[in-house]
């Protein structure tokens, strides 16, 4: 029996925090076991964001690496870059004319940056690429080209594969059952991961806890978590702290019990119980920050894993493509 597919990207958009590791790689990996599996590096999503060539291709070496230390088994799943496949480009373009431009007029990102010109008072449309515009199509032409079952995602990133959804629908309408409608898959850890300011941990915020950094590097983020003014000998509610809620993450439920008692009979200052959370951080990552140094800088290696699975992929995807290309004609 084939099992279902489960399909995953990540923009290589800058450094890679906690927030990424336990809303999407941690839970995505775990899931793998289920299902056959597509994980890739969203590049031309990222060409939206990171105007500067240097840039982006270090954010995908960064992106890559990161995946396999954290355990991504490259040659069971299928792990490529988003651009090594024409055909998703392809399938773009074939979407966008069952695509309704108003479908696209509600995507979250478009309709924020148009709210927010609208507030200034200027042009709807001033700062506004047909990239960004886009990006809900292309996405979907990511994950409906494989024929996905489910996408793990973020929160944020539901709507996007909701309008994937819509789409492959108003496909179907047209030429029959021929792609599959995928559904996101949330992991509820994601939603509670806080930032060093007590927000969602998200790059935009500027709130985040590296992944795979120097210990030195982890520390100084944790340390500047916001907590109340509570001093040393008073007791300290667990449920109530940023600090704690992320220990939960790194720890097992003993583990949790003890510290929570810790906290409750007093004695114990935020800078400790910040000191014990970075060690656990650290020491949780310790395995993958072994392999992800090693690795980082093996270009050779990362490009040949990469190339690897874009063959694969491509494999896959030119199959799919034709199919599609037939229902609608042009083949
Ligand atoms: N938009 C996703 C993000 O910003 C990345 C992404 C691109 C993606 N294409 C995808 C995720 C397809 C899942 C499926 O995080």
């Amino acid at each position: 029996m084939s099992k279902k597919i489960l399909l995953t990207g990540i923009k290589p958009t800058g450094k890679m925090h906690l927030g990424n590791y336990l809303g999407v790689i941690k839970p995505a990996l775990l899931e793998a076991k289920n299902y056959q599996n597509f994980f890739f590096i969203a590049d031309y999503h990222a060409v939206n964001q990171v105007r500067e060539a240097k840039q982006l291709r270090e954010d995908i070496y960064q992106v890559t690496a990161v995946w396999l230390a954290c355990g991504l088994d490259s040659e069971k799943y299928i792990f490529y870059r988003q651009s090594s496949i024409a055909e998703i480009c392809e399938l773009a373009i074939v979407l966008a004319n069952v695509t309704s431009k108003g479908l696209l007029n509600r995507g979250h990102a478009y309709k924020a940056a148009m709210e927010e010109n609208l507030k200034n008072q200027n042009d709807p449309d001033k700062g506004v690429s047909m990239g960004l515009f886009n990006y809900p199509l292309l996405m979907s032409a990511d994950i409906l080209l494989f024929n996905t079952d489910v996408v793990p995602v973020g929160k944020d990133q539901v709507q996007h594969v909701e309008i994937a959804r819509n789409i492959a629908e108003a496909f179907n309408r047209l030429y029959g059952q021929v792609i599959k409608l995928p559904l996101a898959k949330v992991n509820k850890t994601v939603e509670v991961v806080p930032g060093i300011d007590g927000r969602k941990m998200s790059k935009s915020y500027r709130n985040v806890i590296p992944l795979l950094e120097e210990g030195k590097k982890v520390k100084k983020a944790v340390m500047k978590m916001v907590t109340n003014s509570q001093t040393i000998d008073e007791p300290k509610d667990p449920a109530q702290s940023n600090v704690f809620s992320l220990y939960q993450h790194f720890s097992n439920s003993l583990e949790q019990e003890k510290l929570m008692e810790k906290y409750r009979a007093g004695g114990m200052s935020w800078g400790e119980a910040k000191t014990i959370l970075a060690d656990k951080i650290i020491d949780y990552f310790a395995d993958f920050k072994k392999k992800y140094d090693l690795i980082k800088n093996e270009r050779a290696y990362l490009d040949e894993v990469l190339h690897k699975g874009a063959e694969k992929a491509r494999k896959v995807a030119s199959g799919n493509l034709a199919l599609v290309k037939k229902k609608i004609g042009i083949l």
